[in-house]
């Protein structure tokens, strides 16, 4: 298998100029302020990150009027199938205000050769990887739903991509997508927040994940510590506002990478919200 890739959105016009999710608003009640040259530095530690660990980044230029086109986990989902084809399923955003980002990324896709796919309206909403997690040595995925995923969708994307898409309900608005809130690490071990999901789905991943752990107290709330993402199976990048969890990985083996995201999370981001994994080249 090729190098793992990655898809990211040049910062220039990344803003919190809408609530969306909890995180956009301070205990005022106002509009998070962005520190914008603060955000395009961190932006660019996240990429020279990736290229330090060996990882492909691609950037798609980020467009005026679209302050969250940067949360590149959002808008698509590709997979490349048993005989080589590339893929990708366009979302349904849930707010109005991010639909006109999935065009542009429509189009890139397009210039790669990848077939699109876009999502019937009676499937419901769909935001690509912020709720669609593989499964690290399982063909298998696992899905949120209940804020920006319809549970009808996930039933759907089992049929399209041809693999077991395991569904979670999240009942926390702070944890609006399952990436805020789980982080698969192995086969048997994830980083996760009990609970920001319904006591069934908490079973369902007390099974898939026996070893699984938690942030160290408030970490996987106000640091984004599962919005960690795991590169090349060694490494994981981590919001270096989760100190405590990252020492936690050190000692489990991880190499572990902890960047600044101040100005993300003030927008409900972190590391992983902002790339979206490539299928990895055939070579
Ligand atoms: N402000 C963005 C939103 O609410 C943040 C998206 C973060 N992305 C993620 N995959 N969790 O949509």
């Amino acid at each position: 298998m090729g190098s793992p890739r990655v898809l990211l959105c040049s910062p220039d016009h990344f803003d919190v100029v809408y609530a969306i999710n909890p995180h956009m608003v301070g205990d005022d009640g106002r509009l998070s302020e962005v520190d914008r040259p603060r955000a395009v530095a961190q932006w660019h530690g996240l990429k020279n990150a990736y290229e330090r660990l060996g990882v492909e980044v691609n950037v798609i230029p980020g467009v005026a009027g679209l302050p969250d086109m940067v949360f590149t986990a959002n808008q698509t989902f590709p997979w490349r199938t048993a005989d080589g084809s590339l893929h990708v399923l366009l979302s349904s955003m849930a707010s109005v205000e991010r639909r006109p980002e999935v065009p542009y990324f429509r189009r890139w896709y397009e210039e790669r050769g990848y077939t699109i796919h876009v999502p019937d309206p009676s499937w419901g909403l769909l935001e690509g990887m912020g709720d669609l997690l593989w499964h690290p040595t399982r063909p298998a995925l696992l899905g949120g739903h209940g804020f920006r995923t319809s549970e009808r969708a996930l039933i759907e994307i089992e049929a399209l991509v041809g693999v077991p898409v395991v569904p979670l309900r999240l009942v926390d608005p702070r944890w609006y997508h399952l990436d805020t809130c789980l982080a698969p690490l192995d086969g048997s071990r994830a980083l996760v927040c009990p609970k920001a999901f319904d006591p069934v789905s908490w079973d369902a991943i007390e099974d898939l994940f026996p070893d699984w752990i938690s942030p160290v107290e408030d970490e996987g709330e106000r640091g984004f510590a599962c919005n960690l993402h795991v590169v090349g199976g060694e490494s994981v990048i981590i919001d270096d506002a989760s100190p405590r969890t990252a020492v936690l990985l050190e000692e489990l083996g991880w190499n572990v990478v902890r960047l600044p995201m101040t100005e993300f999370r003030k927008s409900g981001g972190s590391v992983f919200c902002l790339k979206m994994e490539l299928p990895r080249s055939e070579s």
